[in-house]
């Protein structure tokens, strides 16, 4: 795993956009898999900066979330598939006949996953994969104990995700407990992958993440097998982790290669 710490989370955006923008210039028909919740936000506002000071094109992107509510329609606020809209596709040139996010109203929600593991697939698999992680180690909504090797599936919020974005409804409104995700192994086949943590609360999932043993109750430490992800956290979100001159290090020598030979 690649570790690269920035001072503030504004850092943390731009950087994640740089390789965004990096792989969409490189290849304009890439697949790109996308999180929601507060962390990506501002690299999505990053990319619709730079799309419209016309550094960027998504006309030949496909895209696919990670996940969505059951019970949720698109057009409902809390539902990802409004959250995506509002703060991405509706502000750059994508085709929304080639976003996907998980459907969340099927009569039997069981029957998202495999539909939308066929569609990865078809699109040939995600070349680029965004993902945030949740304070418990989730990522997408691969909760603790979650499959090592899961595929897009209906799973069950645990109580602390629940409590943690029961900050996005109103009180007394219908909060789903179940949703569609994609697995761990879906994610794990992801050609690459960027995971964005800001913030303290994030500094113990981040830690377990990178430096802790592989385990079903921090999903996110599988990310330890995959070949090519990077972690971009602020100083915040790094704060629990041993190794951090070691990371820094690191990247300097990277940013000096990168210099030479460009971004890889
Ligand atoms: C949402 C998702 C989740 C979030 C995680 C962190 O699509 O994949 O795993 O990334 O819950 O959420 P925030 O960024 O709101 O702290």
């Amino acid at each position: 795993m690649e570790v690269i710490i920035h001072p503030t989370a504004e850092d943390v955006a731009a950087r994640a956009a740089d390789i965004c923008c990096d792989a969409l210039n490189k290849n304009p028909a890439l697949v790109l898999g996308l999180a929601t919740g507060s962390t990506p936000l501002a690299l999505y506002a990053q990319l619709i900066r730079r799309h419209q000071a016309g550094q960027v094109s998504f006309r030949g992107v496909t895209s696919f979330n990670l996940d969505e509510y059951v019970g949720l329609p698109p057009s409902h606020p809390q539902s990802y598939r409004h959250y995506m809209h509002t703060h991405l596709f509706s502000q750059v040139d994508i085709d929304p006949a080639r976003t996907h996010v998980p459907d969340g109203m099927l009569e039997n929600p069981m029957d998202a996953g495999p539909a939308y593991e066929a569609a990865i697939r078809a699109a040939g698999g995600i070349d680029l994969q965004v993902l945030g992680i949740g304070a418990n180690g989730h990522i997408g909504f691969n909760e603790p104990t979650s499959a090592l090797h899961s595929r897009t599936r209906v799973k069950t919020l645990a109580e602390k995700t629940v409590t943690d974005n029961s900050r996005f409804f109103q009180p007394g409104e219908f909060q789903p407990r179940l949703a569609i995700t994609m697995g761990i192994g879906t994610i794990l086949e992801a050609r690459r992958i960027v995971l964005l943590a800001t913030g303290d609360g994030k500094a113990e999932a981040v830690a377990n993440m990178v430096e802790g043993s592989v385990s079903a109750m921090c999903p996110a430490s599988a990310l330890q097998f995959h070949v090519k992800t990077t972690v971009i956290c602020d100083r915040a979100a790094a704060s629990r982790l041993r190794m951090r001159d070691y990371y820094q290090f690191v990247l300097a020598q990277q940013d000096a290669l990168t210099a030479r030979f460009g971004l890889r």
